[in-house]
């Protein structure tokens, strides 16, 4: 599970290890967050680890999953895709720093943990699942983010594609698009109530969401309930992807 400290990765290591599954949590930074978090469901029994690791480097994530894999005996037969950032730039202004660092988190490092996942699952003949973290972004274009949506919207077609690659190998792959969900990545949403209510009028269920909302589809695709579902995106979004505000 990547970026599993915070937000959406935070709620779904939760899910998931009440589900009882070992979570590997991943996180970038500050370890504390991380350790509470393992020292939270270790205490109630769960089994976990925390593991620093930025996506983007190679040399990072084949550790990460060296040390998942030593801890828990096995290949991981679950990927979570789910670290990204983000942070506004009008196309004129947008550097390239900018550019390079977004499309470095949020796909390449998806790119390089399903490289490993795929690797591993397929060299000891085993099934698994990768779960990506996309956005309605991969879908609605987004004025002053058009890295994130690149990036969201190179996930899709990164996905579908690997998603045909690894249905021989019984791996399936498929894509959680949440919509506004109340996390850090959108604290100036959580913070000003105006600019809150701006953007429920643009939901349809007309509230934002809560992370345990997308861990719980997550959690879904990830099961044997979705033992048919391959390629696909499933929307969480209050109706976002609805166009609410095209008449
Ligand atoms: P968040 O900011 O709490 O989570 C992102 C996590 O990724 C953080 O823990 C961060 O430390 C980690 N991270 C950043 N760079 C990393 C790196 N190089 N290597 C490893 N980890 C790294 O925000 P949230 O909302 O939980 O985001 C999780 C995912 O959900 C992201 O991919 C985001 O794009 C996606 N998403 C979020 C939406 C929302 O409204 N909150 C909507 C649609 C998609």
């Amino acid at each position: 599970m990547t970026g599993a400290a915070t937000g959406i990765g935070k709620a779904t290591a939760e899910r998931l290890n009440g589900d009882g599954a070992a979570v590997v949590v991943n996180f970038v930074g500050d370890p504390e967050p991380a350790d509470e978090l393992v020292a939270r469901l270790t205490g109630r029994g769960g089994s976990a680890i925390a593991v620093e690791g930025d996506v983007s480097d190679e040399d990072a994530v084949a550790e990460l999953f060296r040390r998942g894999t030593e801890a828990f005996g096995g290949p991981i037969d679950l990927l979570v895709n789910n670290a990204g950032v983000e942070a506004p730039y009008p196309l004129v202004d947008m550097p390239l720093e900018e550019w390079n660092r977004v499309l470095a988190v949020n796909l390449t490092g998806a790119f390089l943990c399903a490289r490993e996942t795929a690797r591993a699952l397929i060299a000891a003949s085993e099934p698994g699942a990768i779960v990506c973290v996309s956005s309605v972004h991969e879908v609605i274009p987004w004025p002053s983010f058009s890295h994130y949506c690149a990036s969201k919207g190179g996930m899709k077609l990164f996905a579908e594609t690997i998603a045909r690659e690894l249905a021989p190998h019984g791996i399936r792959v498929a894509s959680v698009g949440p919509g506004a969900i109340l996390t850090p990545i959108n604290h100036e949403l959580v913070e000003d109530e105006d600019k809150r209510r701006e953007v429920e009028e643009q939901i349809p269920w007309g509230r934002m969401g809560e992370p345990e909302e997308i861990a719980a589809a997550i959690a879904w695709l990830a099961g044997p309930e979705a033992s048919y579902v391959t390629g696909a995106t499933l929307f969480v979004d209050g109706g976002m992807t609805l166009y609410p505000g095209v008449t």
